[in-house]
């Protein structure tokens, strides 16, 4: 079994729509009953909130289903998970000063796991944007999601 968290700074807007890409590809490829995948955010602003709509509107424009319920990444949850996805570079500030020491969990960003990113990017934040910038996330979390699968096969292989 793999555990996989995605975390951005609401868990509204970008790590539902990570963790309902991965799901997505999980799925097609069979995986779902191997591959544990949830989000959180840095922050408790929204827990408890559902996703963020247009989240909600532009996954299904694509035949992504994105739901949940926010909530806060705790330091204890590092135990809980293999990877932890930080979407952006400050997220990943955050948890790693969240992660305990001796923690076996993996920390990256999940643009390290898209071709075509150049390394150390983010996953713009587009809470106060339009449409476009949820179509955006929804394009790098779906060739980043990708990469992170074939990650974590070629890993589970090896
Ligand atoms: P997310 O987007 O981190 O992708 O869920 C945001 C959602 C809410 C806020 C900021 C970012 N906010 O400031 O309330």
């Amino acid at each position: 079994m793999t555990r996989v968290c995605f975390v951005c700074l609401g868990n509204i807007c970008r790590s539902p729509t990570a963790a309902s890409v991965m799901r997505h590809l999980v799925r097609a490829r069979g995986m779902q009953d191997v591959i544990v995948i949830e989000s959180a955010g840095t922050a408790a602003y929204h827990t408890g909130d559902p996703p963020d709509r247009r989240s909600v509107a532009r996954a299904r424009a694509r035949g992504i289903v994105v739901e949940g319920c926010a909530r806060q990444f705790l330091a204890e949850d590092f135990a809980r998970f293999d990877y932890v996805l930080a979407l952006d570079d400050s997220n990943y500030t955050h948890l790693a000063e969240l992660r305990p020491r001796g923690s076996a969990c993996e920390l990256r960003l999940l643009l390290d796991f898209d071709p075509e990113s150049p390394g150390g990017s983010s996953v713009p934040d587009p809470y106060y944007g339009d449409s476009h910038g949820f179509d955006h996330v929804l394009d790098l979390c779906e060739r980043a999601c990708q990469g992170l699968l074939d990650h974590i096969v070629r890993s589970a292989k090896g």
